[in-house]
């Protein structure tokens, strides 16, 4: 041992300000380089003074070491080779290690001979290791599945077993009864045992009936989880630090979640309890498979020089950046073009949809790379009602998050999800490379819309001549 218990206490208490002011950091893009540097600090001050304080012994610390040296690999290692649009993916496999990770100190702490407890304490610390391992399971289970959901490894439709909020009711009853029989049976491993198959169950059950559009509410809804599975495995191991960081990261997923499900019109209880009472937030109707769906009218493509000429006589353009900008990289050319629009007196200004793209904030982090200015970076609900006013509305890859069918066709698989109604724009240009659908699988009749016109082709490749016949007139 290095630090003293005080020196430690102190430690825990600076690093955990550092984590609520990287939380903090994080709800901005302007704020959110420095949130990071708080979360690294503090992660950082926390790993020394656990890995040095008074509860690890020296001979303890090779092993911990050695861990950290693997874990930093690969974790460096994955850094390095995912793509932006992996994220979730990725997201959805570390949740699942948090889980294991709680599981197995639940485990560990019920075998470890050492505790030698009595009375209410054995208790208590017997339903930390009972409630641990069940939030950790249904964790661990739950994001396997969604990384394979994610990663089409399994396929994205709702699997909808019958009777199954029988089933997870039954499931919940005989987790109850044989908490009771841990609690009352000394030394007794098999209702520990029986738990965590039950929860491991419910866990994959609960994210296959989980439909694919519903899939990012699900990644922040287990991002939720995995913190509180994070503060059961602090009560487990009497660390402070990491109830409260468990805590955090907890509340913020759960906080999270509330407002994607808000953008995407879900309903907040039955997603994050996972289809108890409800469709399981499934959409409301099976989507319409990818582009399979007849054409609901005539098109209007239009060319790059067309459009160069459009935005050059435009005194408004909102451009509206989705999935697509991401898959074709086309960031860095959409900030030429706006810098060019710019000094030529053009007001440029952007606006993100919560769940444009793959991940939470997914474009404002390409649009930062890019070095767009934070000023002109609106969120849906501050430039939704500007749109009447605009020139050209500017769609690059983006498909659902601008869908009037989500406002105009009530059995539509997204109707209800709040949209930015680009159609409203004196012209609207959808920039895709086909009319395939989107995430959602729904066909879009913003492209059969008079005042819309089509810019066919990569994004990257389409804005890169866009650019050029900009600088040429
Ligand atoms: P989408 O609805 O998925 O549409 C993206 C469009 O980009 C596609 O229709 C595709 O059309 C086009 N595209 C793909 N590659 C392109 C390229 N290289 N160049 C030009 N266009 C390209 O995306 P969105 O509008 O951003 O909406 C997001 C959707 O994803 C929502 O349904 C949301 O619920 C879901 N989702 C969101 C998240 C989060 S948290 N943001 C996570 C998972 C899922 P073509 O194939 O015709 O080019």
């Amino acid at each position: 041992m290095l630090l003293s218990t005080g020196l430690s206490t102190v430690s825990y208490i600076g690093a955990t300000i550092l984590f609520i002011l990287c939380l903090g950091g994080l709800s901005d893009q302007e704020t959110s380089r420095r949130g990071n540097l708080y979360g690294i600090i503090g992660m950082a001050i926390a790993v020394l003074a656990t890995v040095f304080g008074p509860r690890v012994g020296v001979e303890g610390l090779p092993w911990i070491v050695g861990a950290m040296v693997v874990g930093a690999s690969i974790g460096l290692y994955a850094a390095r080779v995912v793509q932006m649009t992996q994220m979730p993916e990725l997201v959805a496999l570390m949740h699942s290690l948090v889980g294991l990770a709680a599981c197995l100190i639940g485990y560990a702490s019920y075998l470890d001979g050492s505790v030698a407890l009595g009375g209410a304490e054995k208790s208590i610390h017997e339903i930390e290791i009972y409630v641990g391992i069940l939030i950790g399971a249904i964790t661990f289970s739950g994001s396997l599945i969604a990384f394979g959901k994610l990663s089409a490894k399994i396929g994205g439709k709702p699997v909808l077993l019958p009777g199954r909020h029988f089933m997870n009711l039954a499931g919940l009853l005989i987790v109850i009864y044989f908490g009771h029989e841990f609690l009352n049976e000394e030394q007794c491993i098999t209702p520990l045992i029986v738990m965590t198959v039950i929860a491991l169950a419910f866990g994959v059950h609960m994210v296959m009936a989980i439909g694919g559009a519903d899939m990012p509410v699900v990644v922040s809804m287990l991002n939720s989880y995995s913190g509180w599975a994070a503060a059961a495995t602090g009560f487990m191991l009497n660390n402070d630090l990491l109830i409260v960081t468990g805590a955090l990261v907890g509340s913020s997923g759960a906080i999270l979640s509330y407002i994607m499900c808000n953008a995407m019109n879900r309903n907040f209880l039955s997603v994050i309890a996972g289809g108890f009472g409800s469709d399981g937030g499934a959409p409301k109707k099976p989507a319409a498979s990818g582009g399979t769906e007849q054409p609901a009218g005539e098109v209007t493509s239009i060319s790059a020089t067309e459009t160069a000429e459009l935005l050059r006589e435009a005194k408004n353009v909102i451009i509206v950046p989705g999935y697509g900008m991401a898959v074709a990289q086309a960031q860095h050319t959409v900030y030429r073009i706006t810098a060019l629009l710019r000094e030529r007196g053009v007001n440029v200004r952007f606006g993100i949809h919560p769940v444009a793209g793959r991940m939470p904030g997914h474009m404002n982090v390409l649009l930062a790379e890019a070095k767009v200015p934070y000023d002109i970076v609106f969120e849906m609900d501050e430039l939704n009602a500007d749109f009447p006013s605009t020139d050209v509305s500017m769609v690059i890859g983006a498909n659902d998050i601008v869908n009037p069918a989500a406002q105009e066709v009530p059995g539509s698989p997204i109707a209800g999800m709040p949209v930015l109604e680009v159609w409203k724009a004196k012209t609207s240009i959808v920039m895709k490379r086909s009319m395939a659908s989107g995430y959602a699988g729904v066909d879009n009749p913003l492209f059969y819309k008079e005042n819309n016109r089509m810019l066919f082709g990569d994004a990257k490749k389409m804005l890169e001549e866009v650019y050029t016949a900009l600088e040429r007139s």
